[in-house]
């Protein structure tokens, strides 16, 4: 399977299903879909019905203020192809094009029971838990992409990056523990 480019609302019915129980009413866009510096990734099976997808945008987070990070959202793989690497393989999509974007890091707000799937991929637990929106308990996992300990040079937040503006954090104010993953 291939790693593709899908736009946003391709993810819908695999994060209805796999994030949000299948429920027909349920929010499946996400803020930062849309975002300039967005993206979505997915890998689809013989019939190319996708079955592994994951989106990611620009997004600050409080453990590392300042910083330019990318979000990781909607990771969901279908059921019946879970444990089987695909999740591994997209996450790691993922972290390659957001650091190809500029992201010196990446996060999520991870869900409990996956926690260990993003600590296999070389991802760290940080900060307390907490229950985001839809009563799930929840741990910040995330991933630095570049040196930010004493003697790393700081990072320039504005106008340096190729292309413009999309590389920049969105503004927003850092959402962990108001949305779902
Ligand atoms: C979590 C999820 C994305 C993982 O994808 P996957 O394709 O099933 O995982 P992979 O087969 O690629 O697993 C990669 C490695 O992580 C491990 N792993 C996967 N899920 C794990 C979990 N929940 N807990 C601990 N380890 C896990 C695997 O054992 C494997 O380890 P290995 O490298 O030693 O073989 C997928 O199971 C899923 O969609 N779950 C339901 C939705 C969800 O929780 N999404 C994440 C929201 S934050």
């Amino acid at each position: 399977m291939r790693v593709r480019a899908v736009p946003a609302e391709a993810t819908y019915e695999l994060r209805r299903q796999v994030l949000r129980q299948g429920a027909p009413d349920a929010e499946v866009a996400l803020v930062g879909d849309v975002d300039p510096g967005a993206f979505h990734l997915a890998l689809a099976d013989d019939e190319g019905r996708l079955v592994a997808v994951a989106s990611a945008h620009p997004a600050p987070t409080e453990h590392r203020p300042g910083r330019r990070w990318w979000r990781v959202r909607g990771m969901a793989v279908e059921p019946g192809h879970q444990g089987r690497g695909l999740g591994a393989v997209l996450l790691e999509a993922v972290v390659t094009r957001a650091r190809d974007l500029g992201a010196e890091g990446v996060w999520a707000a991870g869900r409990d029971p996956a926690l260990g799937f993003y600590r296999r991929q070389g991802w760290t637990v940080e900060g307390e838990g907490y229950l985001a929106a839809g009563g799930l308990p929840h741990h910040t996992v995330l991933l630095d992409l570049v040196a930010t300990g004493p003697g790393a040079a700081p990072v320039s937040m504005s106008g340096d990056r190729p292309g413009g503006e999309a590389g920049a954090p969105s503004g927003r104010s850092d959402p962990a523990g108001d949305e779902e993953s």
